[in-house]
């Protein structure tokens, strides 16, 4: 027969444990943490989930250090009514975004682009002057779109002389774009880059990689809120759509409101590019799924 050990109880604190605080010390409440959620959600469709509250509050508190402030509900009242709420958008944005990114992030869809798309896309333009209409958005500090920028000059300038090429990139932060503009990145954002590549399209001093004139002169950065429905009907005509990483941080509703503006904006048999590690499964019907190698692309029919 089993017999039932007596196990003894687990002692339990007396007062619950301390919540862990961010560097400045500044403690973030439930309530306090449900109203940035909302806000931001309202504003940008990022959703946070409770889990990364430590991470919100660490980011809420470095900005509020800033302004000399000790209370998250007084950052709160600046952001929703204070009179330079507009002004402070730009250090929210920075302070919710993750901006990670890097040169020929996604090879495999960058090979999809230049063995697959643009040939085709050429092919069916026949002779004449051909416009090429390409938006990264959710652009962070441009490497996409200045990746896409050196494919040109490397390959379909020579391959496709009547190729006319616009590359727009566009992001909610200020911040990130301000460096996409001077294309002035760090060692993290070159770390891909082939030696010839390197050394042909950025001058290196100390740790900063200056990209060339003649690449930064072929994409035009904007700042677009992908949340925002006004401007993203403006967005229209692209032949090819990359939005990768960024509908990760959505909750479901926000990435279906997306993702139809994003198929709006391409033209008919035009492509959308997401992340590796996204799918718009349960999110949108209207593409057709085309699977190569290694990615898959959505097509618009
Ligand atoms: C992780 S980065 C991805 C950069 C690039 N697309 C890539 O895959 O390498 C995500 C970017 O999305 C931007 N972002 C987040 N919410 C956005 C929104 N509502 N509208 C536009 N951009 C947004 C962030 O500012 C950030 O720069």
């Amino acid at each position: 027969m089993f017999q039932l050990k007596t196990v003894a109880p687990i002692p339990r604190p007396l007062v619950s444990p301390p919540m862990p605080m961010t560097q400045s010390g500044l403690q973030m409440t439930v309530d306090e943490f449900a109203q940035f959620r909302e806000f931001i959600y309202q504003h940008c469709g990022i959703y946070y989930q409770d889990n990364k509250k430590y991470l919100l509050e660490g980011r809420i508190a470095k900005r509020m250090q800033h302004l000399k402030m000790t209370n998250f509900t007084d950052y709160l009242t600046l952001i929703k009514f204070g009179a330079l709420r507009q002004q402070e958008y730009r250090f929210l944005y920075e302070a919710i975004t993750i901006n990670e990114t890097f040169f020929f992030r996604n090879e495999a869809q960058l090979a999809v682009m230049d063995e697959t798309l643009v040939p085709a896309f050429v092919k069916s333009k026949g002779a004449g002057r051909t416009k090429l209409r390409i938006w990264s958005a959710a652009s962070s500090s441009g490497e996409e779109a200045h990746t896409i920028a050196i494919m040109y000059l490397e390959k379909w300038k020579h391959r496709y002389p009547n190729l006319d090429l616009e590359i727009v990139g566009t992001d909610i932060s200020p911040h990130v774009l301000e460096t996409a503009k001077k294309g002035i990145y760090r060692q993290y954002s070159v770390r891909n880059m082939q030696p010839d590549i390197m050394k042909k399209y950025f001058r290196v001093n100390g740790g900063e990689f200056a990209l060339a004139d003649e690449v930064r002169a072929l994409v035009r950065f904007d700042q677009l809120n992908l949340y925002d429905d006004m401007k993203m009907k403006q967005m229209m005509n692209f032949d090819i759509v990359f939005c990768a990483n960024v509908l990760i941080y959505f909750d479901m509703n926000s990435k279906i409101k997306v993702v139809s503006h994003l198929y709006n904006s391409l033209t008919r048999d035009g492509t959308l590019f997401i992340g590796y590690a996204e799918s718009l499964h349960g999110i949108s019907k209207a593409f057709k799924v085309i699977h190569f190698p290694k990615t898959i692309a959505y097509k618009k029919e």
